[in-house]
């Protein structure tokens, strides 16, 4: 912004005061998208290794809590179980059905990723993508014609990759990066700024259903989505693969796990958990009795003696910022609803917990926790900002 002084000045306030609020409404260009938190079916699954008449290895019954949008491409498909996920950077589709290029497809070559947890390989190509209401013209996508790995890779029809700017070097074969979604509606005109905003419905603590739809806006904010004001944060640029950050303070009801100090922590809405650090879980483990550290093929993580309730519980209090402030995630949230357990194979009389381990010295914002958060992620300013759910 150019400083100007005096009776520029004041003209510029005067015009600022009379078409502030037009010319917000006409910048602010806010594309919105719904997501849905749902627990995947598997016995709905059809990997693409069992289209092709491969034999896989069966996947478990049901399958772990998974944030999905829809995705409109190829030859006038919809691949309704797109998982959302700000820990990687392409958007590939045809995990459950095959992508059959359409009339703007364009073939680029091929795509190959990698997760944590799985692999999907295939062609790419360019080809109009429509989220919501968001639709880039010429977006590169993989149409996978190969995935592998655990049941996150295999349960899902794509992945959107949301990852910060540069994420995705030599994903697509030949392409040292390639513009996300976000950055196509910026190149393209659609938004302004590539800022996107995510917020997650809590699941309902009985029927472990999502009690509301969750919403992606492209190019801004949902203000309506979140009380008072974000507080934004720089990211780690030693991690600049992922929305890293530092936490300021962390603590367990009375339990102080974190004088205010660095550590670092992401958000990963691809994955559903509560990740803290390996010390801190054993510090909450010590400080219940009766407490372990358990697991299933689904779900591995803390769980507390059943005389335990989302009542005796105390809250997890996250500090954010400079200013430390505080976000509390109560123990209604961090709870497993009981209706999951038997989809998630949790067969113990125990009070199971979404809380479980994060990586040495690190916080993982998954799912679970960024339902009590409302995210924003810029990928221009390369910050990342949190605010306080409306509900
Ligand atoms: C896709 O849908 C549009 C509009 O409904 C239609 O005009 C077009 O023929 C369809 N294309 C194909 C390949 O089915
Ligand atoms: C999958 O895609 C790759 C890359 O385009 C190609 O080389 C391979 O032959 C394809 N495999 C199948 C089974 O279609
Ligand atoms: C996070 O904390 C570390 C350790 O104190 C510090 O070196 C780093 O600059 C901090 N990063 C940001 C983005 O504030
Ligand atoms: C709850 O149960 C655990 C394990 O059975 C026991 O160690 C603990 O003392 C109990 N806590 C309360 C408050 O009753
Ligand atoms: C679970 O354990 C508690 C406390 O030991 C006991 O009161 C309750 O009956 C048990 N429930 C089941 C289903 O075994």
């Amino acid at each position: 912004m150019v400083r100007s002084a005096g009776m520029l000045k004041l003209l510029c306030i005067t015009l600022l005061a009379t078409y502030l609020p037009l010319v917000f409404a006409e910048n602010a260009k806010i594309l919105r998208a719904t997501v849905e938190s749902t627990l995947v079916d598997a016995s709905t699954v059809a990997s693409i290794e069992k289209l092709a008449g491969k034999k896989v290895s069966a996947p478990n019954k049901n399958l772990p809590l998974k944030l999905l949008a829809s995705v409109e491409t190829g030859k006038n498909q919809t691949f309704t179980d797109v998982l959302v996920d700000t820990g990687s950077g392409i958007l590939w589709v045809g995990g459950q059905k095959r992508y059959k290029p359409g009339r703007f497809s364009k073939r680029l070559g091929d795509f190959a990723i990698s997760y944590a947890v799985g692999f999907a390989s295939g062609p790419a190509y360019t080809d109009r993508v429509k989220i919501g209401d968001a639709i880039v013209k010429s977006q590169i996508i993989g149409a996978a014609n190969h995935t592998e790995g655990n049941n996150i890779v295999l349960s899902v029809d794509g992945i959107l990759g949301l990852a910060p700017s540069g994420a995705n070097s030599g994903q697509i074969i030949g392409h040292e990066s390639t513009p996300n979604f976000v950055e196509s509606l910026v190149k393209e005109g659609s938004i302004d700024k590539p800022t996107f905003g995510i917020h997650i419905s809590p699941l309902n603590p009985k029927t472990g259903k999502a009690i509301s739809t969750g919403e992606i806006t492209f190019g801004g904010v949902d203000e309506d989505r979140f009380t008072g004001k974000i507080v934004w944060l720089p990211t780690n640029t030693l991690d600049s693969l992922r929305w890293a950050f530092n936490v300021t303070s962390f603590s367990f009801g009375t339990l102080k796990l974190m004088d205010p100090a660095a550590l670092t922590a992401r958000t990963d809405c691809g994955v559903s958990g509560i990740g803290v650090p390996f010390d801190f879980l054993y510090e909450i483990l010590a400080a219940v009795p009766g407490s372990t550290i358990t697991g299933s093929d689904d779900w591995f993580g803390l769980a507390f003696p059943p005389n335990q309730t989302a009542s005796t519980l105390p809250p997890l209090r996250l500090g954010l910022g400079e200013k430390n402030k505080i976000f509390e995630l109560p123990a209604s949230l961090y709870l497993i609803p009981k209706a999951l357990y038997a989809p998630l194979g949790l067969t113990k009389n125990l009070t199971y917990s979404w809380i479980g381990p994060g990586g040495s010295g690190s916080f993982m914002l998954g799912q679970q926790w960024l339902q009590g958060l409302y995210s924003a992620y810029d990928m221009e300013r390369r910050r990342i900002g949190f605010a306080l759910p409306k509900n």
